[in-house]
């Protein structure tokens, strides 16, 4: 693989609360400590990741919406902010987003909006990072548009791996229709407590699954309560609390990652 080119994530799931923004966030925060320069785009009108940096999308507050909204978009530069940690920008959301959906219902080439507006400036970048709503709507379709890679936490939880199905007939059509070269980098368990034997059932569950053979992530992100605390506070847990193991596992996630590319 070509390592001088930005590799473009999409942290994805159709379900909600497995992990999709706290792995943005961590392994974005990972990356830049080890060196990377790294960009989080926010793809879920309910901003969880903007607000997870610690960044508050004031109702003037332009946003992701604003470079990708028709007609009259902002120039895509001047929505990138910077955050309190060296190398990490981000492009935030705000509750705009959930109106794109019906504005564009009638557009040509509308999913292809946020890759004609970020692809020109993603070069300086190690890593773009995205994350993404609990759905399939036309902002993950967007986003499944721009991607190089595709990253999908699943919670070690039966309803999780149950839905896994259909996500991945969701990405063929991606495949088959948007984006060939696009190709799922990884599975990562998150959620898992070895104390309970259901997260031990299903963790062994993705390792026999042959649609994600050789994809399933060494690391196994644990459950671990500083995770929902430093979204309190608006940090990275890998930044909040570098000895919590939250933290350790999000960074040997990167290391894979770093390994893999
Ligand atoms: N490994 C973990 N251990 C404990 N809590 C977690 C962990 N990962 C995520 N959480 C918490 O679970 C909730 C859902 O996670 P989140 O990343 O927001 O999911 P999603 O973006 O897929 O909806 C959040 O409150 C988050 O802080
Ligand atoms: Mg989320």
């Amino acid at each position: 693989m070509d390592t001088s080119k930005t590799q473009i994530i999409a942290v994805v799931n159709e379900k909600g609360g497995v992990g999709k923004t706290v792995t943005v966030l961590n392994l974005g925060a990972a990356l830049c400590l080890k060196g990377k320069k790294v960009l989080i785009v926010d793809m879920d009108p309910q901003f969880n990741a903007t607000r997870g940096l610690g960044i508050s999308p004031g109702k003037d507050g332009t946003s992701v919406y604003d470079i990708i909204k028709l007609p009259e978009p902002v120039p895509a530069q001047s929505v990138v902010l910077q955050t309190p940690w060296k190398r990490l920008d981000l492009i935030p959301s705000n509750a705009d987003l959930s109106g794109f959906e019906v504005e564009l219902a009638n557009e040509q080439g509308r999913e292809n909006r946020l890759n004609e507006v970020l692809a020109p400036i993603v070069d300086i970048y190690d890593f773009v990072l995205v994350d993404t709503p609990p759905s399939l709507s036309l902002l993950t379709v967007n986003v499944l548009t721009f991607a190089s890679d595709i990253l999908i936490p699943c919670q070690t939880h039966p309803y999780a791996y149950g839905a896994m199905d259909e996500l991945v007939e969701t990405i063929s059509i991606i495949k088959d229709e948007i984006n060939p070269d696009i190709r799922i980098m990884g599975v990562a368990a998150t959620f898992f407590d070895r104390r309970t034997r259901v997260s031990n059932k299903i963790l062994e569950d993705l390792r026999a699954d042959k649609r994600f053979k050789g994809k399933l992530f060494d690391t196994v992100i644990r459950i671990n309560t500083t995770i929902a605390e430093s979204a309190y506070y608006g940090k990275p847990v890998v930044f909040f609390r570098p000895s919590s193991t939250g933290a350790a596992d999000y960074l040997a996630l990167a290391d894979e990652i770093l390994d893999r590319a």
